[in-house]
């Protein structure tokens, strides 16, 4: 693997700073907690608990300037197809903003308007009828994202719709959920882009069936001919585009169930707080820009002090899902290990994504934050006002965020090495006003853009995600074997001896 120079001037000030504690940082630089602190809007994020100083910044954003950071920014807003292996812009910015400038960025812009338009109505057409229930299905994209939306926006339902996801293709969960439902007041939306997700299909199969008529079937796709063939009509459907990648696509008509939930003023708000974090992304030079700050502090602990994973721990129970949505919007977009070129990326890409909120997580894993041998570095996200009025409950919530960022960073001695507490871990904590509709879709926007930063540093493609293609493969090819009660022929010994187990059992 060839590493250039960017990368080796990484390596030495890593090298220079490995074994500094964050303790002696943060002791001879005591500005260092203002210094390393941005604000935007109602997210203010602290970088001072990361293992970097001035000198190694220095560093770093001279490799974001090198990699031509701001021109891929301004590229992306503007339509260019940087998404090289499927030619293809991402435009998901215009789904929320005006920013991007061109032919393309503003045709997008004008199908968007439309199709809110249309999102828009629909959300009143249900309102006004018997709709009681809304069975979101979709998966991946599909799904996180508007559910993550719903439950982190619940204090702004008015509890008109009851809202219910269907993912897996594991049946269990729609055998479940129709058993509580009423036919008659239940709409069903089929969220799909390529409308040819098996899990999708097959609970929209079962859901189509249990249905009995299809004036409550509903669907969004890029796909409307596939859509159309399942049996949606024309003017049920909702559009999407290839423009907008799966994991980026809550801010269009995937987020009808957001708007069915919060209402779509506060949708509008969703995109509005997006908006705001685009147009920081793409104004802001990198010192100042908080995108370029985060995806930088990945980048440092990844490549320069060799950390594998991050940790996303939430103290608020609404952004529990947090964790999984930036599963799939992380490590889909950033776990290549080749560049559009071809040649293998210069250095490890894309760290596991993994969290849950605090503090219950304190309960579980932290143990292992605090003293295991592998250093985990946190994304810490917590808000200062609560939707409740439990003020007791909240300040213990507090002190529980603030600590855990201070114990991972200070640690603790003891006599006993297995009291003591290593410490030097390092954090980033986040810090939202409130929950809204605002603060969510700015922060979200920010992790999206951070993605697109770090895709830059490393020279890969963030939009695409061939790697999830060959398993799906396989399992179209194993069907008719799994679902045949004789023995078909199977290449692989290992698959066709799990297979003989298998049948013999079911
Ligand atoms: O898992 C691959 C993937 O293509 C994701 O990128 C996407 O969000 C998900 O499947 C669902 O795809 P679709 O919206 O086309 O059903």
């Amino acid at each position: 693997m060839q590493i250039d120079s960017t990368w080796q001037a990484l390596s030495h000030e890593a090298a220079r700073l490995i074994h500094v504690p964050l303790q002696q940082m943060l002791a001879s630089d005591p500005k260092r907690a203002t210094d390393f602190s941005l604000r935007v809007g109602p997210v203010y994020a602290n970088f001072s608990r990361q293992r970097f100083d001035d000198k190694a910044l220095g560093v770093l954003f001279g490799m974001a300037r090198d990699a031509g950071v701001p021109a891929a920014f301004r590229a992306m807003f503007d339509g260019e197809h940087v998404n090289g292996s499927e030619d293809r812009p991402a435009l998901h910015t215009a789904l929320r903003s005006a920013l991007g400038e061109g032919k393309t960025a503003s045709a997008a812009r004008a199908e968007v308007a439309a199709a809110l338009s249309a999102m828009q109505s629909l959300c009143d057409r249900l309102r006004a009828s018997g709709v009681t229930d809304v069975v979101n299905v979709g998966i991946g994209g599909s799904d996180l994202g508007p559910r993550l939306a719903v439950e982190a926006l619940r204090d702004f339902s008015d509890g008109r719709f009851r809202i219910h996801f269907l993912n897996n293709a594991d049946a269990g969960n729609v055998h479940q959920l129709v058993g509580k439902l009423d036919r008659k007041r239940t709409a069903v939306v089929l969220v799909s882009k390529s409308f040819g997700t098996q899990e999708t299909l097959l609970n929209g199969d079962i859901l189509k069936a249990w249905l009995g008529d299809d004036e409550r079937l509903f669907a969004v796709t890029a796909n409307v001919s596939r859509a159309a063939a399942f049996g949606v009509p024309a003017e049920r459907i909702l559009p999407m585009w290839d423009w907008v990648g799966g994991r980026y696509s809550l801010w269009s008509a995937v987020g009808l169930v957001v708007a069915l939930s919060i209402g779509f003023e506060n949708f509008q708000r969703l995109l509005n707080g997006a908006a705001m974090m685009d147009e920081h992304a793409l104004q802001q030079p990198p010192e100042s820009n908080l995108a370029v700050w985060h995806a930088l502090a990945t980048v440092w602990n990844r490549n320069g002090l060799g950390l594998d994973t991050q940790a996303v721990l939430p103290y608020d129970d609404r952004l529990a899902l947090l964790p999984s949505y930036l599963q799939q919007l992380v490590m889909e977009s950033l776990g290549k290990s080749v560049r559009p070129d071809g040649s293998p990326a210069a250095v490890a890409t894309v760290p596991v994504i993994w969290g849950g909120p605090g503090t219950s997580s304190q309960h579980s894993f932290f143990q292992a934050l605090h003293q295991g041998t592998d250093t985990v570095p946190a994304d810490f996200i917590g808000v200062a006002r609560p939707a409740h009025p439990y003020r007791a409950s909240h300040d213990a919530l507090l002190s529980h965020l603030l600590a855990q960022g201070e114990a991972m960073a200070n640690g603790a001695a003891d006599a006993d090495p297995q009291k003591a507490y290593p410490g030097n871990r390092p954090s980033t904590m986040f810090l939202l006003d409130e929950l809204t509709p605002q603060s969510l879709g700015a922060l979200i926007a920010m992790y999206e853009h951070s993605v697109y930063v770090q895709s830059v540093l490393w020279g890969i493609n963030a939009f695409d995600q061939w790697g999830v293609e060959l398993g799906k493969k396989i399992a179209t090819s194993l069907l008719p074997a799994v679902a045949s009660g004789v023995e078909l022929p199977v290449a692989d010994p290992v698959t066709a001896r799990l297979l003989a187990e298998l049948r013999s059992r079911r």
